[in-house]
């Protein structure tokens, strides 16, 4: 891990210049509506009004953060095009192609279960108290793709020590939104809607853990989960929740989307580990999106140092 100089993509919303907004033909033409319409309605009701996402937009005040790879980076167009979102679609360009105009402002999240300040946030005031940071992760999908993603978010930790979580709160669990009307993946019962996440609360403090809401400098596509989204890089994708409306401090395990779904297949964990299988394929290499060969795996994906601590005494083939 080391830090490193700022990119173009770093620098800060006057600095830089957004020649990129309108790579894409369709997305120019989406994009230049949504201005319009975004331009005329923001001046009558606030800016508030600009619900749909357009390319471009950078995230101000965001410092380089320590926790950050200097591998190379996944190409923007491959970050954002090839995902999983089955809200959106089971293939991994229907999220590109149906979550253009899913609304992602406003957005609040509700705060429930065992913690002193529960209530329903505007997204805003949950993130802006606290430090915004480019985070360059590696991120490996169970299905043994990976990628490089530089990230923006905020430190999980800094938001619950400010949401105070009560001493029975042993676990967090998390909430994608429910909206078929937004989200045509949940007219069909792939998974079980709404998508849900947890974490045991140690792992929901550890430092690596981003809420995350940009890639590349700029807010974050809907297709990768805007307007928050969980980012857990020794894990692997799956937990990293997106679109998120609530947050719930618990007592005991939350369940889980893919371990409800397929337990033997999926647990709680889903620890990144070349020497536990899956029980249809090998865990041990992965192919980084962009290469033609296959690299190992590592343990933890390489983040051994700073959370191995959080699994000493544990059977990781039985807490898988
Ligand atoms: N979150 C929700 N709500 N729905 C999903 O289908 N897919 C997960 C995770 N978060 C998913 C989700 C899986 S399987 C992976 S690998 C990552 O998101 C993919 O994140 P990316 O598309 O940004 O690479």
């Amino acid at each position: 891990m080391l830090i490193k100089i700022p990119k173009s993509w770093q620098l800060s919303e006057s600095d830089a210049t957004p020649e990129n907004i309108y790579k894409e033909r369709r997305r120019f033409m989406k994009g230049t509506a949504a201005v319009i319409t975004g331009g005329i309605a923001g001046s009558l009701l606030g800016r508030d009004a600009f619900a749909a996402w357009v390319r471009g937009e950078k995230l101000p005040n965001v410092v380089q953060s320590q926790y950050t790879t200097d591998e190379e980076l996944t190409p923007y167009d491959d970050v954002t095009q090839y995902n999983n979102f089955y809200e959106f679609g089971t293939n991994k360009g229907d999220p590109y192609d149906n979550a253009l105009d899913f609304k992602t402002k406003p957005w609040t999240v509700e705060i429930a279960g065992e913690v002193n300040n529960p209530g329903i946030y505007d997204v805003e005031d949950l993130l802006r108290p606290h430090q915004m940071e480019h985070r360059i992760y590696r991120h490996r999908c169970v299905e043994t793709w990976s990628m490089v993603v530089p990230w923006v978010g905020v430190t999980l930790a800094d938001i619950i020590k400010r949401l105070e979580p009560t001493s029975r709160a042993k676990y967090i669990a998390f909430e994608t939104l429910h909206d078929p009307k937004q989200m045509p993946g949940q007219n069909r019962n792939v998974l079980q809607w709404p998508y849900v996440e947890g974490l045991r609360m140690d792992e929901a403090m550890n430092p690596l853990t981003l809420l995350a809401t940009g890639v590349y400098g700029e807010v974050m596509p809907p297709q990768n989960g805007a307007p928050i989204r969980l980012i857990i890089p020794w894990k692997y994708g799956f937990k990293g929740i997106k679109s998120i409306v609530k947050i719930t401090f618990t007592e005991k395990e939350p369940p889980t989307s893919w371990n409800v779904s397929a337990p033997r297949e999926y647990g709680f964990y889903a620890n990144v580990n070349p020497e536990v299988s899956h029980p249809r394929w090998s865990q041990a290499k992965e192919r980084r999106i962009g290469s033609f060969f296959k690299q190992p795996t590592l343990m933890f994906n390489g983040y051994g140092e700073d959370v191995a601590h959080l699994y000493s005494g544990m059977d990781l083939a039985k807490y898988f």
